[in-house]
């Protein structure tokens, strides 16, 4: 399920809207200058990245007529409890954006299956984004904001990107995030 949940940035406790509805979630996104969209759901959520590409290749050349995005790939993780490795590839991964940071360019997702949080941190608030399977947002560029992917990732998203490397983060320092809802918090609530 969808969720936004508006908070002080001060003060976490203080929730100054939480809605799981999508027309409000979009106005409330929107009216901050963050793009949110739904998209269909893809037929196989385990289909091979260049299927899942090919079966959105339409909608992502609709949202790419200026040839803005030139590296566009699919980032999964699925919980695999019969590797013994996994529960530390998912805390390193949960770990990699759980921290405040911005970006050269537009973070922009599409979540075709499975679950993550957006935090961003705007003019004395907080708004969180539980992204859900069918979702697509875009954290503008200069934007703080962190990421959680909870702490049994499980996703796959389409990732739109201007350059090569425009994943990479410039971290703030700033612990903000330590003192807000995880993502399964978030869900819990
Ligand atoms: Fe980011």
């Amino acid at each position: 399920m969808t969720v936004l949940q508006v908070m002080s940035d001060t003060a976490a406790e203080q929730v100054v809207l939480r809605t799981t509805d999508p027309e409000v979630i979009g106005a409330e996104l929107s009216r901050r200058g963050i793009a949110f969209d739904r998209w269909p759901l893809p037929a196989d959520q385990r289909a091979a990245t260049e299927d899942i590409l090919a079966e959105y290749a339409s909608r992502i050349a609709d949202l790419n007529t200026e040839g803005r995005y030139q590296h566009i790939d699919v980032a999964r993780i699925h919980p695999d409890d019969d590797d013994p490795q996994w529960p530390q590839t998912a805390t390193a991964a949960r770990g990699r954006f759980l921290a405040e940071h911005r970006h050269a360019e537009d973070e922009v997702r599409f979540f075709a299956a499975g679950r993550g949080c957006f935090y961003l941190h705007l003019d004395g608030e907080v708004v969180a984004v539980v992204c859900e399977a069918g979702d697509l947002v875009s954290v503008p560029a200069g934007t703080k904001h962190w990421f959680d992917m909870g702490v049994r990732p499980d996703f796959l998203a389409i990732r739109f990107f201007e350059e090569k490397d425009g994943w990479v983060g410039d971290f703030t320092g700033d612990r903000i995030g330590e003192g807000f809802p995880t993502l399964d918090e978030l869900l819990a609530a």
